[in-house]
Formats: C-alpha cells, structure tokens, sequence
C-alpha cells in the first residue's frame, strides 16, 4: 500500500499502526473506565428505551485524550529522515547523500519548521476544543455561550495559515471571469470564513444528535470520505503539488478512524455508553484541522451537507421564533418501542404570531414539518426542526437502529455526491 503512495510510505505505515493502537486503547478504556464515570457524576439517562438505564456519559474525552496522546508520539515519525539529515555527523548516510542532493549541493539540511509548526497548532487546536467538551459535558454550558468557543480553538491553526500559506483568493469559475478575472481576493474576509468553518464543524455534528449511534457514524462517514479524497490525490501518478498537505491530513483522520470505530462498539444501538459534547465537538474540530491546513476547507463543506441542512431547518428554534426544549431528540413510543417525532406543545396563551403560524401551515403543506391544529384552528403541537424528526415524519415511526442506518446511508450517498461533485462537476467550470 505505502509503495503504491508517491514518496516516503513508512510515516504511514506508523500511522495506521499506531491507530490500531488507538482503536484497542479506546476500546479497553471504555469498558474499564465506564463505571468511574458514572460515580463521578458523568451520567445520562437512555431516553429511548423501555428500562430508563443511566449509562456512563463523556466517553469522548477517552477519545480525545487517547487520539492526542497518539498523534504526539507520532511526530517524530514523518520527521524522522528530517531530524537525522539535520543532526547528522553520523546517522543514516543514505539520507544525508539524498538531501544533499536533493538541496542541489548545498550541504546544511534545513529542519521543515513550517511543516512542524503546522503538526504542533493542529494538536493545540485539538486540545483546546477538548478542554472545551469536557467543560460543556461537566458543567452543560448554555448553548448560547458555548456556541463560538470553537473559534478560539481554531485561532493557532488561522495563525500558522497566515505565516505560512496566507492565500485568501478563491478561483473564479470560467463563466464569470471575463468579469471578475481569474482570482478573486477575499483578503480578511477568508480569515472570517475559515472562523466560522471551524464555529460550524464541531455544533453542527453536536446538533445532529439524540439517537444512538449516530453522531459516532456520521463522523466516521465524513472521516472515511476525506480518506478516500485524499487517496484520489496521493494515488495520482504524478506528483502532485498537494502530497504533502494530504498526507498529513491522513495522518490525522486515521487515529481518529481508530478511537470513533472502538467507540461505536459501545455506543451502537443498544447504546451502553454516550458520546458526550466532547466527542462532538473532537470530531468536528479534526475535520476543520485537516481541511483548514490541507486547504480543502471547501470540500469539507460539501460532505457537510446533511449537517447544514440540519442547521439552517433548526434556526426557528435556535432563534427562538418557535420554541426549543432542552432535548429535541425523537420521541420513544413505549407501546410500539418505535420513534416518532417530538414535538413542541402551544398552549393557549402562546400561539406563534399570524407570519410565523402562516409560515409553520406552509412548511406542514409542504411536508417540511408536522403541526397540529385543534378545531379551532390554534396551534396544539409541530414537530421539532430536526433532520432526524423531519426523516420521521416523512417514513413514519421506526426503530432506533433503523433511524441510524438510514440517515447514515444518506450522509454517505449525499458525501458521495459532494466529492463526486469537487472532483468531475468542478472541472467543468474551473480550470484545474
Ligand atoms: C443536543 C440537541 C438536543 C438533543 C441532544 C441529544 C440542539 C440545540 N440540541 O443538545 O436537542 O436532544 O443534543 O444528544 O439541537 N441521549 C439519549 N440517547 C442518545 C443520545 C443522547 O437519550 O442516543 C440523551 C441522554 O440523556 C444524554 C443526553 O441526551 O445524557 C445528552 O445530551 P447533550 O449532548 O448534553 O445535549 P446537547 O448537545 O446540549
Ligand atoms: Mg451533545
């Protein structure tokens, strides 16, 4: 497999077997682990099910601190010819004579900073946006304060962007560039953008959430689907100015394949453990790490697309027009033992206002959203704006692990699509 990878495979032979070591870490220390947890408060209780368990909550700061502990004994690794060519009076002969060559005579091999500089603020980054799920899933901090914490995680990644790469023009598509020519400058507006990729990545992955399983599968969905993007790049038989960029961001999304794949073990339906905001979180701050330095933040927002979705339908509630529980997730019917959609009652006093109640009529008519009128026409109940309600109210009542697989099965035919898209249709109107 490395051999087939232009360039120095064995950094990613360590790679995938030092995920394998994450997988197993992951996997032992969430089953011996689970009961502490849950004596130290970190709890929750499995709203969907018959006997109203408590499962140990937060098991995503297992993740986290496995997965970080991973990617830092493997920093040596992709440097390792680095660090013998730099230091060597002795050494590894071959790679001094290599690099020596390769500096076209000069004899001093220079240290790749900027590549370490980038490795060291993606870990920051990391750590940061885990301190900030542990804090959330110790103390539920409000959503509302919670919810642009993400920028400042990404701040030592916006910085190493600026020192090293800096580039804020976008590519204009063929058909308009006799208007606005070939590049087009965002300047600091870039830098507001990459901010708020890295706000949206990790709430939109903790918004779509409540069922088991499931913000477990659709993390690895997107993580396996930058794989693949990666190999398309990496597999090219010529070398391609990206390599780089794109093995690193393997480097990162394969110990996070390990710890997600040992964590759905537990967190499947019949879940025994919960995820936590910490793995949420986790999870979609790795995905801004390896977009943001590997510069395919644009790609990321295509496998993105069930998570947007999900967002924009829920802003009525997250803006408060319609009114938001503090659990949105689809309500269990004991009878049955199916999910249907939850809903949000209206009482008399409080009946959204004629363009709001006009708007709900319309979205019910259109299928979007479920309501229910009394005889008189007051509003008794709508439907959460959830994609997963909203996946419900179109296919009727289904089991949880039903729910899962299906709205798995659309992230990964919609995340299909999205680079289907980046790699053919872009062609088409770009100029690669
Ligand atoms: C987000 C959602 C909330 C949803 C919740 C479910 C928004 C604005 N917030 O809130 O609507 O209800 O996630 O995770 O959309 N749970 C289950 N079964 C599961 C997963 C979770 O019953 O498969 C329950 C458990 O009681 C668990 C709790 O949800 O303890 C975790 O909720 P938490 O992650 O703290 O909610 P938020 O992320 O704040
Ligand atoms: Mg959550």
């Amino acid at each position: 497999l490395a051999n087939t990878f232009q360039g120095d495979g064995e950094p990613l032979i360590a790679s995938l077997a030092l995920s394998g070591v994450a997988f197993s870490a992951t996997f032992a220390m969430i089953r011996w682990l689970g009961p502490t947890f849950i004596k130290s408060g970190l709890k929750g209780v499995d709203m969907s099910k018959h006997h109203k368990k408590e499962l140990p909550e937060c098991m995503g700061a297992i993740c986290a601190i496995v997965y970080l502990l991973v990617v830092i004994v493997f920093i040596p690794f992709p440097f390792y010819k680095d660090i013998v060519a730099a230091t060597s009076g002795g050494g590894n002969r071959d790679v001094v004579l290599q690099t020596e060559h390769v500096q076209q005579g000069r004899f001093l091999h220079r240290f790749p900073h900027s590549k370490l500089a980038s490795y060291l603020s993606a870990i920051i980054s990391l750590q940061s946006i885990s301190l900030l799920g542990i804090g959330d899933d110790l103390f539920d901090i409000r959503w509302r304060h919670k919810f642009f914490i993400p920028a400042f995680a990404s701040i030592p990644l916006l910085a190493i962007y600026f020192v090293d790469f800096g580039v804020t023009s976008i590519v204009i598509p063929i058909p308009l560039q006799p208007y606005l020519g070939e590049l087009f400058n965002l300047g600091a507006l870039y830098y507001v953008y990459m901010a708020s990729v890295a706000i949206f990545s990790p709430n939109s992955i903790n918004i779509l959430a409540g069922i088991n399983g499931i913000e477990v599968t659709q993390s690895i969905v997107i993580a396996l689907l930058l794989v693949l993007n990666d190999c398309l790049y990496l597999l090219t038989p010529y070398p391609h100015p990206a390599t780089d960029s794109h093995l690193f961001s393997l480097y990162f999304l394969l110990p996070f394949l390990g710890v997600s794949f040992a964590l759905l073990w537990y967190n499947w339906y019949p879940a025994r453990v919960f995820v936590g905001d910490t793995y949420c979180y986790f999870a979609g701050m790795v995905f801004v790490v390896v977009s943001i330095l590997g510069h395919f933040s644009k790609t990321l927002v295509l496998l993105l697309i069930p998570q947007i979705f999900n967002f924009l339908y829920s802003i009525p509630q997250l803006a408060g027009i319609v009114p938001c529980p503090r659990h949105r997730l689809p309500r269990f019917n004991a009878r049955t033992g199916l999910l249907e959609p939850s809903v949000t009652p209206w009482t008399a006093e409080r009946q959204p206002k004629p363009p709001v109640a006009w708007a709900l009529k319309l979205l019910d008519r259109l299928r979007l959203l479920r309501v229910t009128l009394d005889e008189r026409g007051n509003f008794v109940e709508t439907s959460n704006f959830t994609i997963l309600n909203l996946w419900l109210v179109w296919r009727g009542p289904l089991r949880e692990d039903r729910l899962a697989v299906e709205l798995t099965a659309m992230q990964t035919v919609v995340g299909l699509f999205g680079l289907f898209v980046r790699h053919r249709l872009a062609l088409l109107i770009f100029k690669e």
